[in-house]
């Protein structure tokens, strides 16, 4: 397999693949995770450890400290209740030259049948900070796997239409929210 030039980045000759920033975070479900409506676990807490587990992936690659910009629409397809083991899986799809979009897969894995569940994905940008705290410049994505390409190309789409939403492209203005007034 060949494997692709590095891309965006200006970290100087840096250049890490996805996997390198790959993070595996696992929790079980407890009570005080719930909204004690039928043990059902609480989303805000399901987008903690989303947040947790791609800031970890977005550290990594980043190699220092990042800050959450924007967090993606978020479907929750089956509930997961209290005592369920949860498997989040993060890592860096695609990068600019001070921001990374970090994908969050979020499965529930049950012990028996060693089955999973897809439960939600999420799309994550950090923006890495140097000690100044302003934005500093992230490493290089270097693409490995066809995967790595497929991710990083949809990834690119996502960042588009994300900033233009932000009103960070030039003559776009900021669009609400789906729900918001
Ligand atoms: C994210 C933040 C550092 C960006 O600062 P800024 O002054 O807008 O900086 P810049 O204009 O230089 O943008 C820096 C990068 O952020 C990206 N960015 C900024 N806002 C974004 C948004 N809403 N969505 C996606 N990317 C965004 C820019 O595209 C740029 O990426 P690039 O360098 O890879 O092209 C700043 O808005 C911030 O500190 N926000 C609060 C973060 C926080 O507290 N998070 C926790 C929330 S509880």
């Amino acid at each position: 397999m060949t494997r692709s030039a590095p891309l965006a980045g200006d970290a100087g000759d840096v250049r890490f693949s996805p996997a390198a920033s790959r993070c595996v975070m696992t929790q079980i479900v407890m009570p005080e995770h719930t909204n004690g409506t039928a043990g059902v676990m609480f989303g805000g807490v399901m987008m903690q450890w989303i947040d947790v587990c791609a800031g970890v992936a977005a550290m990594r690659h980043a190699g220092g400290s990042v800050v959450t910009a924007s967090i993606d629409r978020l479907d929750f397809i089956t509930p997961v209740h209290v005592g369920e083991v949860v498997v989040l899986q993060a890592q860096v799809n695609y990068v600019s030259r001070t921001s990374m979009e970090v994908g969050c897969r979020v499965e529930t894995e049950e012990m028996a049948t060693r089955r999973r569940r897809y439960t939600t994905k999420a799309y994550l940008t950090f923006v890495s900070l140097g000690p100044d705290h302003e934005p500093r410049p992230v490493p290089a994505l270097e693409l490995v796997t066809d995967d790595d390409r497929r991710r990083h190309a949809e990834a690119e789409h996502r960042r588009a239409e994300r900033l233009r939403a932000a009103g960070r492209v030039r003559g776009a203005t900021p669009q609400p929210k789906d729900g918001a007034s």
